[in-house]
Formats: C-alpha cells, structure tokens, sequence
C-alpha cells in the first residue's frame, strides 16, 4: 500500500544544515490582547556562501518593518508566501549582520493555542514544535541554537520568560538564557499570578530560587508539585549525575494547554490540571501523574535542552528518554514493580493499538506532513521501552558509561539516532546495527514461543515476525532481549533471570542439568516490546500466577487467564472458571502487595479484549465484549462475595488523607474489591462511600460504579453542586458520564453534556473529558447506528477550525475503526470521508483522516 499525500511531505532524507548561522536573538514584546509588538533582532552570518534568506513565518504576523544593520530593506529584496519570508541574497551584506523586524500578532485571536495566546487572562506561549513562527519571522527549527536576550513590557505584575533575571520594574522586565536554544524552547509569561515558593542547592552549591506560579487563590493547591520538583532534581543529581544551571526554575500553571506541560529551559509551562491537587479535588492517579510529569520536564532540561534534537524526525531522541527517565524515577519514587505494570498497561493500550491500525509508525519516523501529529504513544512510550532494551542488553554499569558519555559528547548539540546509538557503540564495543531496526521499523513483533523438554534439557524455541505497516512491507528480523526464568515443580527458582539475545527470525535456547521440567516464566519484566504467543493451559498459567517470582510476568500469567476466558466468552463459549479460581488465591493472599493485588482484579479493557480479537482474525463485537466482560466480573463478585466484602472492609484507610504509594495501593484494593461487590449489592457500599469519602479519590471511584450500574444521579448533582466553580473537577464531571455510561446510553448522554452552557468546548480539557470520556465507553462509541461516530465526527469538524492539533489528536478515536463488521466499517468511514471533505480542513487533521482512510479502501 502506498500513502498518497494531499499536501507537502517533509522527509528525513531531504535534511540539510541551515544556511546562516545566528549567534543571538534579542527580542522586545509590548503586550497587548488585540496587537502585541515582537521586535526582533538576529544576528546572522552566511555559513558558507551567501544565500538567500529564508524565514519561517505566516499570514499572523503583520510585518511593520525589516531592517539590516539599520537600513529598511528595500521591497523589491521582500517575499511572502503563506508560511515564510524570504529575503534576496542580493539584499544580504558580506559577513555577518543584524536583521531587524519589528511585527504586530493578536494573542487574543489565538485559539489554537500555539504561538503566543491568552488563558484566562495570562499571557503565555507554547512553542513546540513549530509555534515560535506565529510570534516573528525566523529560522524555526531545533538545529538553529543562540542565546536569547527579552524584553518584556507590561502592566501586569509578574512578567517572566527563559533564563536568569537581568532587570524587573516599572513595566519592563529583561531576562537573559545563555544556555543557547533552538526556538521552540523559548517562553514568555505574563500575568497576575502568585508564586508558591522554595529552593534547591545543587550538589555543586549553586542555589537556585523555586517557584511555581499559579492564579491567585489556587497556590493551597501548588504545594505537590513543588514537593515534587525538589525530589525531581535530586534524583537526576543522585542517578544521572544532572545538575540545574540556572538561579531560578519557574513553573506556570494555565488552563488552556494543548498538551500535558512544556519544558521551556528555566521555565516549564503547564496544563494546570498536572500542578494543582488538593485531597478534596484530585485523585491519587492525579498526583502520581503530577509528581512524573513534573519529573519528566524537569528532566528535559539536559535530554532536550542542553542536548536538543536535530530536527523533528529525531523527537523520540529527547521523548523517549525523558519518558524512560521518568518512568526510573517513579519506580524510584514508588513500587517499581506496580509502575512496570501500569506502564506496560498503558503501552498495550495505546501505542500497540497505534502500531496495529492505519496511523503505525516507527519511534523515528521518516516522513511526515504534520509534526504535531507524532506527539505519540510511538515516540514516547515505545521510545522509552527501546531505551529499556538497551539498557537490558549492555547491562546497568555500561547504560551509565554510556550515558555519561552522551553528556559529555553531546552537550549543546543539537542531535541525532545515530549519534545516541554510536555513544553505547563507543562506550560498549558493540555493535547496534541491527538494534536501529527498533528505531526504524514500526510494526510490534509477534513472538511465539515453543518448548521441548528431553532428559534433562529443556529447548525454547522463539520465531518472530512483525506484519507489514503503511509504508513499510517487509520487517527484517530485529534483536529481541528475552529475559527468561525456569520455576520447578514446587514453586521455586531453578535459576535466576536469564535474558536471551535472539537475533535470527528463528532461534532455539537450551537450558541442560535440569532434574525436573521447569515451568517457564517469559518475558519477565516486559523485556521487549512485542506480543508473546504461546500456548499454555490454565493449569500453568494458574500456576505461573501463584509461584512467579517476577511481579509483571505473575500479573501476565493473570491477565492471560483474563484474556483467554473473556476470548471465549465474547464467541458465546463458556469460559472463566480457571480464572475465577486463581482470583480467589490472590485475595487470600495477604502477603501481596495491595497495589499488585488490585492491578490483578482489574479485568482486560474492553478496548484491548477488541484488540486481542482482531489479532487472532475474529470481527469483535462490541456488545457481545461489554457483556463477556460484565458477566465475568459478576461471577468473580458472586463467588467470593465474602472474601470481597472483608477486603473492602479491612482495607480502609483512615487518617488525614496521604497521596503516598502505600495509602493509594490500598485505596485502589479498596476500590476493586467495591467494583466487583457491587455487581450484587446494587450499588449500596459505593453509594455509602461517596457520601462519607473526604478524597475525591474515594468519591470518583465510587461515581463511575454507580454510573455504571445506571445510577449515580443524586451524586453527580451533589458534586455538581459542590464543585461547579472548578473547572478541574468539572472536567472529571463532563468525563465521567459519557466513560462510565451503560453503552446504550453513552451517545446520548454525552449529547446532552455538549447542549450545556459549560460545555467550555474550546478549553482542551474539557472538550477531551467530554469527546475522550466517549471514545473510552468502547461499546459506546462503537454503537452499532453509528451515532458515537457521527456525534465524534461533529465535534472534530468544530474543532479543527479552532484548534486543529486537538481536532487531530482527538480524531485517533477512529484509529480501530477498520477491524469492526461491515455495518460499523461503513458508519466510520462515512464519518471520516465527511471530515475529509470539508474545505479549509487543517492540515493537520487532514493527515490523521486521510491516513486513516487509506488503511480500509
Ligand atoms: N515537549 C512536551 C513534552 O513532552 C510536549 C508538548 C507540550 C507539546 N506542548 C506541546 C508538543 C504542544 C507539541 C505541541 O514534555
Ligand atoms: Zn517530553
């Protein structure tokens, strides 16, 4: 198959260095909702000879004036197009040169959020990754790093942008970053806001000022994450040797961001959602996001910032690793093992659901139309799981080598795969030839696993394969870290983890002087992203999920319990005993940590149940998933009723409200154990909790149960009631509905959300809790009349004349929709084709539909 595009592709082969070398920028804002003036001042020299002058720039930039070295350009030099400047080569003197520009923007009319554009009143901007060129004209791309000199000029009160402070007072403040920067680093701020404040000396004894600035009246709620920038830039001095090098580190909290936060160097700008939480308005997941996400920015400010990307192909080069960074941290932080799990979860959820439908890509892509549109689970979290394999391969003290190496080679580089590669190559003396094909390749590798056993010697027998993806037919074979341990009979270790580095497409390990035949626990610890295919009755797999000493193989060996019987049950086979028997192990189990105990009662989603169909060639059925899985959790809850109810009674947890690890593992037990019991208790225990909880923790969790049963009115108003006001809590309210509906209800109901006045659709948040809350109910947005889709699709069309990188990235509900029956095949291709017809489409959104239209025709 081959992608046809409908506008320019940018390709990684056609990269070429930028012509000019800029040595400074120095930029001088006059705020203004309605006409904001950027003068801008570069200085240039040609790097070889003297070309024309090309700058990135569009139609929102009116142009006041452009000067060299003082002079105005003459016009007849000037061109425009809709997306740059170009000036004549025969206008640019011999050696270098100041350019001047002087342009008028409207940060007011920005509702796209990219650039630079008010939220609630703030100033703010946001940058990444092509957003610098809607605020003036100029070489925006990573591989052009200077120094920026601002100056900002104002009324408002707190006036901020990159660096350390040079001057504040009488409406004018100058800030200088001489660490140099590519633009999409840069920020700026201004507003009426208040700092939370603290500071951190670093391990050389420089101290730096903290502060996390936050609209007056929200700093009660700031407190975590400054908490959690503090262990933040510890642990990289403690793990990765990193040190701040900056006097101040501010963090700025808006309510209109497109993504999760930025890592502006020295000034980290954030979706207020991940730095607000109070027990009373955010949950545990809320914190433990906060506290990581807090992490993963400060972390870029050296995989980033100090060694930046060469160009946008090589995102993963700074997401991947900030990712796996973050990732060390919270295990650190927390339980590794429960964070190895939920990451694997998220992984399988979302980036193996990408790079099985029509949007697959490789963590470095080669090709692109959008660059917002690779802001994805692929980059990020595969990134991230590719760096965990190399770790796995060289080993612990050569990752740290190497690492150590990567600083030292590359800082203030602006970087790429193969520079990253060639570090573990120079540190270790291996050869990663092969490995790149984790880089290059997309596609997730099926690996299927044989065993034989022969007098005393056990073969395992691995053959991998990874099916075509757009634009890539065939997938050589790649290297595979396959960590590996054998069990004996009576539950203990034969001998420690193994990890197997298979290298052919076919490959046999044998394991001799073996007394017994083991029982073989595989991909221990998720060594390597692929999908591991391998027959095992429920005895073994019970067996695995009693005695595996690896906490994510023990849950795997649940979990593929799970899958099997809800496989069955969704073909209307009867199915589930092995599973419900081995759950009640577990929950008598009390030398299990509550966390893992409570990872394990939660059953597959219907959405990867969908995906495991698919896989092994059978048309899912939405209902018939819904009801596999509802009928599976209900005989659970029928046939340990007692065991349930004394969990959910022994596992409260009293006292002021915490948001450490242990007091949310257990609220998460809790929680489960109140999920399942209330299939048969009506919803009582969960109606009794939400009015008594004091965390919202508590009372959400105790919502979406009653939602789900077709309850839960009274409660919604009750927090309606007590929380209209916050928009964050409001954001869980608008969610909520649609993604804890009973299906049948879920389109309806989410059209009544979008009827109301606070239906804010034009904040990110909330048009993703309302559209996001949707396309999480599966069986509801795959109804079978194709209203989710048609209701989907209205929506996207809205948005994208507003805000196209959210239209684009909300429009990936569709993703799955080719592996559905004919009937719902046809609603959403009809609903694609719609929004592919519309004139003045993004180009952004253009690129999601028509590649995914491309996958079923
Ligand atoms: N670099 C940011 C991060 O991962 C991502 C990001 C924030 C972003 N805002 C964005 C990407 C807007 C694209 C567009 O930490
Ligand atoms: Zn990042």
């Amino acid at each position: 198959m081959s992608l046809t595009p409908t506008q320019p592709v940018q390709l990684l082969s056609d990269y070429s260095p930028y012509p000019f070398v800029l040595s400074q920028t120095r930029l001088d804002f006059t705020l203004s909702p309605r006409g904001t003036r950027v003068v801008t001042e570069l200085d240039l020299a040609a790097r070889n000879q003297i070309t024309d002058l090309v700058l990135d720039g569009g139609k929102g930039l009116t142009l006041e004036s452009l000067a060299i070295n003082g002079t105005t350009l003459d016009a007849a030099h000037v061109s425009r197009d809709d997306e740059t400047l170009t000036i004549a080569a025969a206008a640019l003197p011999q050696g270098g040169f100041t350019l001047q520009t002087q342009v008028l923007i409207d940060p007011a009319d920005n509702t796209a959020f990219e650039g630079l554009y008010q939220s609630g009143g703030i100033f703010c901007t946001q940058c990444e990754a092509e957003g610098f060129r809607h605020i003036t004209f100029y070489p925006d791309r990573p591989d052009v790093m200077t120094t920026f000199h601002v100056t900002i000029r104002s009324d408002l009160p707190v006036l901020l942008s990159n660096g350390n402070p040079v001057s504040a007072g009488n409406g004018v403040a100058e800030w200088h970053d001489p660490w140099p920067k590519p633009a999409y680093l840069f920020a700026l701020v201004a507003g009426d806001l208040k700092a939370v404040s603290d500071s951190f000396t670093t391990k050389s004894g420089r101290k730096v000022d903290l502060n996390v600035w936050v609209r007056p009246g929200d700093q009660d709620r700031a407190g975590f994450a400054m908490e959690s920038l503090i262990k933040s830039m510890k642990w990289d001095e403690d793990v990765y040797g990193r040190e701040y090098d900056l006097d101040v580190f501010n963090i700025v909290a808006v309510d209109d961001f497109n993504m999760g936060a930025m890592e502006n160097k020295g000034l980290n700008i954030f979706n207020s959602k991940l730095v607000l939480a109070s027990p009373e308005t955010a949950t545990d997941t809320d914190y433990e996001r906060i506290e990581a996400v807090i992490a993963h920015e400060y972390f870029h400010n050296w995989t980033g910032n100090r060694i930046t990307c060469r160009d946008w192909f090589q995102l993963c080069l700074k997401e991947g690793l900030t990712v796996f960074r973050d990732q060390s941290f919270t295990g650190d932080m927390r339980s590794a093992a429960v964070k190895r799990i939920e990451d694997v979860q998220t992984l399988r959820a979302r980036q193996f659901r990408e790079d099985q439908g029509p949007l697959a890509h490789p963590p470095r892509p080669d090709r692109y139309e959008e660059i917002n549109n690779f802001y994805t689970a692929t980059v990020y979290e595969k990134g991230a799981e590719v760096i965990g394999m190399l770790k796995r391969l060289v080993g612990d003290a050569d990752y740290a080598k190497a690492l150590d190496l990567y600083f030292d080679r590359h800082d203030g580089d602006a970087a790429t795969i193969e520079d990253w590669l060639k570090v573990f190559e120079d540190a270790t003396g291996r050869d990663l030839a092969q490995f790149e094909r984790w880089y290059t390749d997309a596609g997730t590798p099926t690996l299927k696993m044989t065993e034989d056993w022969n007098d005393g010697t056990l073969s395992l027998t691995f053959t991998q394969s990874t099916p075509a993806t757009p634009g890539q037919p065939d997938k050589p074979a790649r290297v595979i870290p396959i960590a590996v341990g054998l069990i004996g009979p009576n539950g203990d270790e034969v001998a420690g983890t193994q990890v197997l580095e298979m290298t052919e497409p076919t490959q046999s390990f044998t394991f001799d002087g073996l007394a017994t035949r083991p029982v073989v626990s595989a991909l221990r610890g998720f060594s390597a992203p692929v999908m591991l295919d391998r027959q095992m009755d429920n005895a073994t797999r019970a067996f695995l999920f009693a005695h595996d000493t690896d906490p994510f193989a023990r849950w795997e060996a649940g979990r593929e319990l799970a899958m099997s019987a809800l496989v069955d049950l969704a073909q209307g086979r009867d199915a589930g005993a092995g599973y419900v028997h081995a759950i009640g192990a577990l929950l008598s189990d009390g030398t299990a940590d509550a966390a893992f105990r409570a990872l394990c009662l939660a059953l597959p989603s219907e959405d990867s149940i969908a995906t495991r169909l698919a896989a092994l060639g059978i048309t899912p059925d939405p209902d018939a998933i819904h009801a596999a899985r509802s009928g599976l959790a209900l005989r659970v809850a029928e046939t340990h009723q007692d065991l349930l109810a004394s969990l959910f009674d022994r596992t409260e947890v009293t006292g002021p409200y915490s948001p450490d690890a242990a007091s949310a593992a257990c609220r998460s037990l809790r929680i489960a154990a109140l999920g399942l019991l209330a299939r048969i208790d009506g919803g009582q225990r969960a109606k009794v909790l939400f009015g008594t909880a004091s965390n919202m923790t508590e009372r959400m969790a105790a919502l979406a149960i009653l939602l789900r049963l077709g309850k839960g009115s009274a409660e919604l108003q009750a927090l309606y009631d007590e929380f209209g006001g916050n928009r964050l809590v409001m954001d869980k309210w608008f969610s909520i509905q649609p993604m804890a509906a009973r299906p049948e209800d879920a389109v309806r109901i989410a059209e009544q959300l979008a009827q109301r006045d606070d239906f804010d659709w034009k904040n990110p948040n909330r048009f993703r809790s309302l559209l996001g809350g949707l396309a999480a109910n599966h069986a509801g947005f795959h109804a079978a009349d194709g209203s989710g889709y048609q209701f989907t699709a209205d929506w996207l069309i809205r948005m994208d004349a507003v805000n196209p990188q959210i239209a684009a990235r909300m429009s990936t509900a569709f993703e799955t929709w080719s592996r559905y029956d004919d009937s719902r095949k046809t609603h959403a291709l009809n609903a694609l084709e719609r929004i592919a017809g519309l004139a003045g489409l993004s180009r952004n959104t253009r690129e999601m539909v028509s590649r995914m239209i491309a996958v079923g025709t």
